[in-house]
């Protein structure tokens, strides 16, 4: 008999870290669902993300910072982008430092990302999401998922 308490105890504890509940949840997590991939692309352009990224399929104008590796975004990918990770790689780009090398992404231990709550809009960053998903694609053989 205590075993099978023991047993439902630990399944209890399983099942609680899957679900994620608490304050880091992102099981609510939804954005307005009219974000705009055409917009999005002149936002992504309008505020230079295309200096340090590329995106996968899209013509977009040259960078001009000098030195930049291009992060890619978009392309092949062995499971779905969530939105949340997009919106917060956006709104707060150490939150998880993507799986790239270091020397590439990061300066001092920090994301080279700058973070852009005072620059940009919840529209914008909506419309760059929905830019963004546009142009992942889900493939059974892909870089590592990070997500
Ligand atoms: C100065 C360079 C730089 C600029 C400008 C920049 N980023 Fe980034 N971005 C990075 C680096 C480096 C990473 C990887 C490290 C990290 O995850 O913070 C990254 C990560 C990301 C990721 C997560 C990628 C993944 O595969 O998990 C997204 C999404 C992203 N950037 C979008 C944007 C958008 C949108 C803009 C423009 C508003 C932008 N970035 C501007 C450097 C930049």
């Amino acid at each position: 008999m205590r075993c099978v308490q023991f047993v439902i105890a630990l399944l209890s504890v399983i099942w609680l870290a899957g679900c994620q509940t608490g304050r880091r949840s992102t099981s609510g997590f939804r954005l307005p669902p009219d974000g705009n991939a055409e917009r999005g692309k002149l936002a992504f352009v309008a505020h230079k993300c295309h200096d340090c990224h590329t995106v996968a399929g899209v013509d977009l104008p040259k960078s001009e910072a000098e030195g930049t590796i291009p992060i890619p975004l978009g392309g092949p990918v062995a499971a779905a982008v969530s939105d949340s990770h997009l919106f917060t790689s956006i709104a707060y780009p150490a939150y998880k430092l993507a799986n790239f090398p270091k020397e590439q992404t990061t300066v001092n231990g920090r994301s080279r990302m700058p973070p852009c709550a005072e620059r940009m809009t919840i529209r914008e960053i909506t419309d760059i999401v929905e830019f963004l998903q546009a142009h992942y694609e889900i493939r059974e053989v892909a870089r590592p998922a990070y997500y």
